[in-house]
């Protein structure tokens, strides 16, 4: 892009400053009207500390996790954020400096063999930093490289990580996906080295969990989220080789020892559920992919929707300048539908949305296989791309493609849309959007509330806190 950025399109990057306070929930000023029925908390995850003891993180997915919420109820709203006393914080505050390296932030120093052992046997540091999963009364803070960190639903204070009953060993990433149908919620964690697997698991909605198949991967890797239908989980094993040494010995972080080898093409794993241990699994050409938005199964075709990308490095770049607020180039994130099927092991992507973006999400109360809505946040602009995160909150009807869309102005950028059915209601429309806002004018947060049915009307009610957060990652809403 051959121009200097707008003021608007760069403000942002004050956003990314430690968050300055933390608090329990306490009460919000109030701009709008919220509407009768609003019960409940939208709690979100991303990075509360973007700077740890004089360093400063290289990348948007290394900061230390905050939890922060908005409850709404009773005419008004209060806010509450905490950071994360993961077992990792508490011990490099102890050591008063750095000590562990992040995703995308090298370790400090030179190679230390106790580090690499801890990093060997999976005890190295998890800044439990990207997203939250309410289930059985319990609020679970998740990243992907480590195992669930609990903490109190009622004040964000930190409980400490847990293994959900002896059903974690490694990790359980940060994209957990409920089926309305079955109230089941499934995840998966990868494990590198010994053994190279991918650990799928089940929460049941009798509050127990459980591992449904560990089956092999053929490289070490990273799988960000997958897509689950009434019958399937599908999984898509990216060419991203991870090379092991350099990334154990310390001497680059995670993300730079990715290399992406696109001949070998993007491994489809569908897993059926009622035979976990035994998944048909066949090679498409390469793609890479962050975000699932929906999936569900049609004439024995797989449908999943997904933001789309060419490859894996462009992307993490960009998503790595977030944090330095220098992003300066065209992002290929692209809504798409893909049709897998597995009879032919063929896949067919049509692009469901000319602009680029982020965070696909849906009403979560209804069946995967009658939505025909989806929420993402997008670019207006391919300039507001170019230099920086959406700005915008889509409601997009993938069959006939209309949209219903709110730009956020003065450089405001909301987060990933969070649904709230209306209680009682059963459309995919009947409930609200929920988006935590950075507005860098204020240097502050704030909480918008939109009517799903009517997203271009705007915020009908906005929430502010006096402070702010960083830009967040994944959110849910629990209801009251
Ligand atoms: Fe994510």
């Amino acid at each position: 892009m051959n121009r200097v950025p707008l003021e608007s399109e760069r403000s942002w990057a004050s956003a990314f400053t430690n968050v300055s306070r933390e608090h329990g929930f306490e009460p919000l000023r109030v701009e709008g009207r919220l509407p009768e029925g609003l019960s409940g908390t939208c709690y979100r995850n991303g990075p509360g500390l973007v700077e740890l003891l004089g360093r400063r993180y290289a990348h948007w997915f290394d900061g230390d996790g905050a939890v922060s919420a908005v409850r709404f109820g009773e005419g008004g709203a209060t806010g509450a954020v905490r950071v994360l006393e993961t077992r990792g914080l508490l011990e490099e505050r102890e050591r008063g400096k750095p000590y562990w390296g992040a995703y995308g932030t090298k370790a400090p120093g030179f190679y230390n063999p106790v580090r690499t052992f801890r990093v060997a046997a999976g005890t190295s540091k998890n800044p439990a930093n990207t997203s939250v999963l309410a289930w059985d009364d319990r609020l679970l803070a998740l990243c992907e490289i480590g195992r669930p960190f609990e903490l109190d639903p009622e004040d964000l204070r930190s409980i400490g990580e847990t293994d959900l009953g002896g059903v974690v060993e490694r990790s359980f990433s940060a994209h957990p996906h409920r089926v309305a149908a079955s109230g089941y919620v499934f995840n998966l964690g990868t494990r590198i080295a010994r053994p190279r697997a991918v650990d799928l698991f089940a929460l049941r909605p009798d509050g127990t969990a459980g591992m449904l198949a560990q089956l092999p991967l053929p490289f070490d890797t990273m799988i960000h989220d997958f897509a689950v239908t009434d019958r399937h989980l599908v999984i898509f094993v990216a060419p991203l080789k991870l090379s092991l040494l350099p990334m154990m010995l310390g001497l680059k972080p995670f993300d730079r020892s990715l290399t992406w080898e696109a001949a070998r093409g993007t491994e489809i794993v569908v897993v059926p559920l009622d035979a976990p241990a035994s998944p048909k699994r066949f090679f498409v050409d390469a793609f890479w992919t962050w975000h699932v938005g929906n999936a569900f199964e049609r004439d024995g075709r797989i449908v999943v929707d997904v933001v789309r990308y060419d490859d894996f490095a462009a992307s993490n770049a960009w998503l790595s300048k977030i944090v330095d607020g220098a992003v300066d180039a065209d992002t290929d994130g692209f809504l798409a539908r893909a049709v897998i099927d597995p009879k032919a092991e063929s896949i067919a992507f049509e692009r469901l949305r000319d602009r680029t973006g982020e965070f696909p999400r849906v009403a979560p109360h209804v069946e995967a296989a009658s939505h025909q809505t989806l929420y993402w946040t997008e670019h207006s602009t391919k300039a507001v791309g170019h230099y920086g995160p959406p700005d915008t909150v889509v409601r997009l009807d993938v069959e006939t493609g209309d949209v219903d869309a709110f730009t956020f102005g003065g450089g405001h950028k909301p987060s990933e849309a969070v649904f709230a059915p209306r209680p009682g209601g059963e459309g995919e429309r009947d409930g609200w959007l929920i988006t935590q806002v950075y507005d860098p004018g204020a240097h502050a947060t704030y909480w918008a509330v939109l009517d799903a049915a009517h997203v271009s009307d705007g915020p009908v009610a906005t929430a502010h806190m006096d402070h702010h957060v960083p830009l967040s990652f994944h959110g849910t809403w629990v209801p009251r």
